[in-house]
């Protein structure tokens, strides 16, 4: 079958997603390929999912190894690769973290995060604040948690007690959490917004409103964990200790598995009141471990910092009044175009680079971490080729 073949195929029976211009049948590494036999360095890596890179040999050992062995064991059942997950989960993650529960899908771990909050505070403590233009999931806990009115406004009403503080504005924090907050729920780089680091004060007066109020602080880590900002959790460059984190992404080395880990004290819930069928399944599971430890044993956040340095002076060098900003931390780069920024994806794919937007007007880059200099010196070209007047 050719890419177009693919393509018209799955458009005949799609109920929710727009289908890109080109199928994906082979990945390796940084690479993705079309069936015509196109070759792309992968920047989107499908949102930041294959951090570990593609086909990740460690991955696929673990993966088929486990499988062969048995794929499936509801999580009260304990099994050895579970328990080596957790500990590598708890050995990558802050001391004070020393509970965990492992889902699905990044809006699961943020669902259980929001519900463990509820549950661990005082009955009047009902009210969740995130920031204005996060993002947090597509289920009815995290779209009521997620800014734009378009994830919202088609599935009202959202859940009630949400509220919105003004992102990087410390006033606006102060006027938002009250004794009534139980969860203070922040990203600490906005990813989908068009990739915002958080100024510091921002996260410190966070932490200090929480202790004030008796809220807990969660960073959603899901786009911007394992490694992809230099630190292996995003938050790390901060003075800041959060009483949970959630993850998810490229935990999974392109699983399906995203983790709440967390203080003890927030998982005052009633047992059996919470879980799930899939939730720590064993396949993703030993995907997840191997994901983990290539991340570590590879010093990929190190990596993500490098790459991300040379790619964003190489972006700014390119000689365009297209470009209005370049920020970010490690390999999670957005470049501020003027006009839409999807106009120009079609470009950079026909010089054989995928990326992403965010927003309108900025080109999202969330690589493989594995990225190398080679491939960083064909994007910026990819880059002059397509702002080239
Ligand atoms: C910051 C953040 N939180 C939550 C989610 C939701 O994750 P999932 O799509 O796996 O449910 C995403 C996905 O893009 C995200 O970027």
């Amino acid at each position: 079958m050719n890419s177009e073949d693919i393509i018209e195929r799955e458009k005949r029976y799609e109920a929710v997603f727009s289908k890109k211009p080109l199928p994906i049948v082979d990945g390796d590494g940084v690479y993705v390929y079309d069936a015509d036999g196109n070759e792309y360095i992968d920047m989107g890596a499908s949102y930041g999912v294959m951090g570990v890179g593609h086909a990740n040999p460690k991955v696929v050992e673990a993966v088929e190894e486990q499988a062969r062995s048995f794929t499936y064991a509801q999580a009260s059942y304990a099994t050895p690769e579970r328990g080596a997950l957790m500990e590598a989960l708890m050995d990558a993650t802050p001391d004070s973290l020393d509970r965990l529960f492992l889902a699905n899908a990044g809006t699961e771990a943020n669902e259980a995060a929001m519900k463990f909050a509820r549950a661990s505070t005082d009955e009047d403590s009902t009210k969740i604040v995130a920031a204005k233009r996060g993002f947090h999931g597509r289920t009815y806990g995290s779209i009521s948690a997620t800014w734009k009115s378009k994830y919202r406004e088609p599935f009202a009403p959202t859940v009630p007690e949400f509220d919105f503080a003004a992102y990087n504005d410390v006033e606006s924090l102060k006027e938002t959490v009250d004794d009534e907050t139980a969860l203070v729920l922040l990203e600490p780089i906005q990813g989908e917004a068009g990739i915002y680091p958080a100024e510091p004060e921002y996260l410190e007066t966070a932490r200090d409103l929480c202790d004030d109020h008796g809220a807990y602080l969660v960073f959603d880590e899901i786009q911007a964990g394992m490694g992809r900002t230099g630190e292996m959790w995003s938050h790390e460059q901060y003075d800041v200790t959060p009483d949970a984190i959630t993850t998810a992404k490229s935990l999974g080395g392109g699983l399906p598995i995203s983790a709440i880990v967390c203080t003890e004290e927030m998982t005052d819930i009633p047992k059996g009141s919470h879980g799930g069928t899939y939730c720590g399944n064993p396949v993703a599971v030993a995907a997840a471990r191997a994901a983990v430890e290539y991340t570590v044993e590879n010093d990929l956040p190190a990596n993500a910092a490098r790459q991300g340095e040379r790619l964003v002076s190489g972006v700014e060098e390119i000689d365009t009044d297209r470009i209005v900003d370049v920020r970010g931390e490690g390999l999670m780069v957005g470049i501020q175009v003027r006009g839409r920024a999807g106009r120009y994806l079609s470009g950079l794919a026909r010089e054989g680079v995928l990326g992403l937007t965010a927003g309108t007007n900025v080109i999202r880059f969330l690589p493989p971490l594995t990225l190398e200099d080679g491939h960083v010196d064909a994007v910026v070209d990819a880059l002059a080729e397509v702002f080239d007047p």
